[in-house]
């Protein structure tokens, strides 16, 4: 057996959560295998809506197992926090038992927050529009070698181990001017450990291996979007963790040779929230139109998200750089009411046309080149088949299938769990 990946292509909130809760069913097993709470997976089912940030999007069929793999970063109160949701909206999941944490996780500290405002605010104008939820100093410290990780806190020494680690972040934050108080961050942390010793924490490697070897179906889960990557994205604004279907290898512990199918999605238009380059943004009232039609707002952060078409040379470089066999389409219905829609199909950068991103767009914006489509003006929220699908969003699947050389498999026409076409 093999693992399939599930990813976002764009920069994030292509709706990654919706689907893997439609595919769920399908596997026996789905894990999250990189970034933190700084993702917000949306579903939506039965007229329920719920946000995940650190539990994996197959929560709620009781049939699949949920892995918070090894390289996912963790902060407790915010899972703890999720872990109450839920057993208040009725899915107790310490009694499902339908969730795990890899031992080999890592911790945020309520220091680690602390740095992460501390290094936004001093960088001024040039700030990545981080969510702050910690994610860029921890992962620093597991890539220094001095991060704390789930397995640790059933240790004898974890208070004390945390204690050095926190004084480090204490003087490192004294250069930065003043150190907020977070006293209360950190009795809510310990409190919050001892309700995450009550969830299983495991060898994930194993167990996710220990599955394929039993002829069972593993989905992981990606956070953020290939253009968040921290080698491959905009860089500096990006996150920092491998988002490509990489990142699945190191972040749940199986070989390359052990991935099978690699879902790409993405949004029929596009989006991004927090700073850095957005080739295709529409500063326009159009632009604004796919906010308001798309409730293109942050799940975590509650931020607007900037709007934009399509954009091809990045699309390109995404299924490149995942080996993406399958595309899935979301949010076609956002486009319902729009006369023309439009897609860049090539960039014009320092006077040449090119079809692929360059590398410093961070500092030398391209200018996209658009080819038009007609819109199909009518609401698509209710088809259920393939035969419905107006003849234009047709017309517009099949120039990107072509363009991008791989099927588009599933079709979104709305949030909820129903609203998803097999195409
Ligand atoms: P994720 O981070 O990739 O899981 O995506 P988010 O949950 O952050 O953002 C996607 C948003 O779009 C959520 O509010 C979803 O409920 C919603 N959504 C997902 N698919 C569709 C769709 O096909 N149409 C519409 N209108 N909304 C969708
Ligand atoms: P999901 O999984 C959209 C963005 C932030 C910021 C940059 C770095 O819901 O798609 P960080 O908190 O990692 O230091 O922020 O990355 N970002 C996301 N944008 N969706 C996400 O997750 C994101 N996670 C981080 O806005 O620009
Ligand atoms: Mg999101």
């Amino acid at each position: 057996m093999q693992v399939d990946v599930l990813l976002g292509l764009q920069w994030g909130d292509e709706g990654k959560g919706k689907i893997v809760d439609v595919l769920c069913p399908e596997y026996d097993l789905i894990a999250r295998f990189q970034g933190g709470p700084n993702a917000g997976h949306t579903l939506e089912f039965d007229n329920k809506k719920f946000v995940l940030n650190t539990i994996p999007s197959g929560i709620f069929n009781s049939n699949t197992l949920n892995l918070i793999g090894n390289g996912v970063v963790i902060d407790p109160i915010i899972l703890k926090r999720e872990i109450d949701t839920l057993a208040d909206a009725g899915y107790d999941l310490l009694a499902s038992n339908n969730l795990v944490i890899s031992k080999k996780a890592h911790l945020i500290l309520p220091t680690h927050q602390l740095l992460d405002a501390a290094s936004e605010s001093n960088m001024g104008k040039s700030k990545i529009g981080s969510t702050l939820k910690g994610i860029g100093p921890t992962y620093m410290d597991k890539t220094g070698r001095n991060g704390l990780r789930i397995g640790d806190i059933d240790l004898p020494n974890f208070k004390e181990k945390y204690e050095g680690l926190r004084d480090k972040h204490l003087r490192m934050l004294g250069h930065f001017g003043e150190i907020p108080d977070f006293q209360g961050r950190e009795e809510a942390f310990f409190k919050a450990i001892e309700f995450l010793k009550k969830i299983k924490h495991v060898d994930g490697e194993h167990l996710v291996n220990q599955y394929l070897k039993e002829g069972k179906k593993v989905l992981a889960e990606g956070a953020q979007g290939t253009l968040l990557d921290i080698d491959y994205g905009s860089y500096p604004f990006v996150t920092s963790s491998n988002t490509t279907s990489a990142g699945a290898c190191t972040g749940l512990g199986i070989s390359p040779n052990k991935i099978g199918k690699v879902y790409g999605i993405f949004k029929a238009y596009c989006t991004r929230v927090g700073g850095g380059p957005f080739p295709t943004e529409l500063d326009d009232e159009v632009g604004e139109e796919l906010r308001k039609q798309g409730h293109e707002f942050g799940a975590t952060t509650g931020r607007a998200r900037r709007t934009g078409w399509i954009d091809l040379p990045a699309l390109k470089y995404a299924v490149m750089l995942n080996g993406v066999t399958d595309l899935i389409m979301t949010k076609a219905d956002v486009l319902d009411g729009f006369d023309t829609i439009k897609v860049c199909t090539h960039y014009e950068y320092e006077g040449e046309v090119i079809d692929y991103m360059p590398y410093d767009i961070s500092t030398i914006s391209p200018k996209p080149i658009l080819k038009e489509f007609k819109g199909w003006k009518q609401d698509i929220t209710s088809i259920t088949q393939t035969n419905e699908i107006p003849h234009s969003l047709k017309e517009y699947i099949d120039y990107l299938e072509k363009e991008l050389e791989v099927n588009i498999t599933y079709l979104s026409v709305g949030p909820d769990r129903k609203q998803t076409i097999e195409l």
